[in-house]
């Protein structure tokens, strides 16, 4: 009986030659399974494909609720984005796709799982780390990262074998979808200097041809999740969709990104994602209301390193775990509801409310009702200050003096005589 193997299958060009090119060159019967992660798109039609192409089973998984579950609201509320700008919608979706593989195989019998990606990216790597990571046992086959073959050559296979070639080949685009957001690259965008053509965006509208009123939304979160949206309790998935439509209504999400890649190359990268862009800005308004200075910023610290966490495919190492616990921990307080302004491909959050707010109206308010004793900053500035008072003495006025460091400003004129010392005049007794 000939071996079996689990592709991991969109319905594109080049998994559907995969499924061909495994028969042929492994002599090993194939299983496609096509994950469901809000790609929107016809997987009757991908299933019906998979078979004619020659699978002998074609999975499709709805792993929607899962994806927003254990692998979208937890980068949310660590605010993970890569290099400060990719929300990381592609690189969420790998682990769970490889631990659905993994899960299918073991189901299946097969000994082998395969994967669509080629040798130059990044998902190649989630891929496979992931499914070593899961199950060891498992051989991992990428046949685009085998086949050498070029695009012109993929094609002519597909011909010879009488495998449809998808209408979207002619773009020159290279796609990939999800609920949290879209990437695109190739085609003209690979020149850095050329503004992407209008015609890459398909979620945003351009923000010229945005509405001219403004729209306002409100999120409301628990826990630092959230669980509605004006007022009206939604399941994430839906309120991931609504966001999206929303905020792409008002051009809302367009990210233009030279990104440095775990393979070693810069590369450009053209991303949409609304609800991502919203959610992360609105997560993070409600932080600063709830969370303490010192929680932010080591939380700042904590998003960089989850972010590249997810990004180089380590989403299953023991550290992505020890800081989920630790984000988990932070986000007990963050409840409350944000509102958002969405405007011509801006968002802006412009209103706060948290039953666990650690806003003081009382400590803030310049007006009355102010609580906030003035007369204990002195003492305090005099603390802060001492490292700074002693050290320019000691060290920093006669240093500088004369020279032309920036900080030679700080070395002050000498008096011409001894001065007497002031008479400083005391506060009367009332
Ligand atoms: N650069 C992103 C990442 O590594 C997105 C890759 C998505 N693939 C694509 N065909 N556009 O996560």
């Amino acid at each position: 009986m000939a071996d079996k193997v689990v592709l991991a299958y969109s319905g594109g060009l080049d998994t559907s030659v995969a499924i061909q090119w495994l028969k042929e060159h492994y002599g090993v019967d194939v299983i496609t399974l096509t994950v469901d992660v809000g790609n929107e798109k016809d997987f009757t039609a991908v299933k019906k494909k998979a078979l004619k192409v020659g699978a002998i089973k074609a999975i499709v998984i709805d792993a929607k609720d899962m994806f927003v579950k254990y692998f979208i609201f937890p980068a949310l509320q660590a605010n993970a984005l890569y290099e400060g700008q990719y929300p990381l919608a592609t690189a969420l979706s790998r682990p769970l796709m490889a631990k659905l593989l993994v899960d299918t195989a073991l189901e299946e019998g097969a000994s082998i799982v395969a994967h669509g990606c080629t040798g130059k990216g990044n998902d190649q790597v989630r891929f496979d780390v992931s499914v070593h990571a899961l199950a060891p046992n498992l051989k991992v086959i990428a046949p685009a990262r085998e086949w050498g073959m070029t695009r012109e050559q993929t094609i002519a296979y597909a011909k010879k074998h009488h495998i449809p070639i998808p209408i979207t080949v002619k773009s020159p685009y290279s796609i990939d979808e999800n609920l949290w957001g879209r990437a695109v690259e190739c085609g003209v965008l690979e020149d850095p200097w050329v503004e992407p053509p209008e015609e890459v965006w398909t979620w945003t509208k351009s923000p010229t041809k945005a509405p001219n009123q403004p729209a306002y939304i409100e999120i409301g979160f628990e826990g630092g999740i959230p669980v509605s949206l004006n007022g009206q309790e939604m399941d994430g998935v839906s309120l991931i969709r609504r966001v999206n439509e929303i905020a792409g209504e008002h051009g809302v999400g367009r990210i233009d990104h030279i990104e440095n890649r775990l393979v070693g190359i810069k590369s450009r990268e053209v991303y949409e994602a609304p609800a991502a862009t919203v959610l992360l800005q609105a997560h993070q308004a409600l932080e600063a209301m709830t969370l303490s200075k010192d929680q932010l910023r080591f939380k700042q610290k904590t998003a960089i390193e989850i972010a590249d966490i997810i990004y180089n495919g380590l989403w299953f190492g023991a550290l992505n775990r020890d800081l989920s616990a630790y984000i988990q921990s932070s986000q007990r307080y963050v409840t409350g509801t944000i509102r958002m302004k969405l405007f011509k491909g801006h968002s802006l959050a412009v209103g706060r409310k948290s039953p666990k707010s650690l806003y003081s109206l009382s400590l803030a308010t310049y007006d009355k009702g102010d609580k906030f004793d003035q007369s204990a900053a002195v003492g305090f500035i005099h603390l802060w200050g001492l490292p700074v008072t002693t050290q320019a003495q000691v060290q920093l006025l006669s240093e500088t003096e004369g020279t032309e460091e920036p900080m030679s400003l700080i070395a002050t004129k000498k008096p011409r005589k001894r001065a007497k010392p002031k008479h400083v005049p005391r506060p009367r007794k009332k």
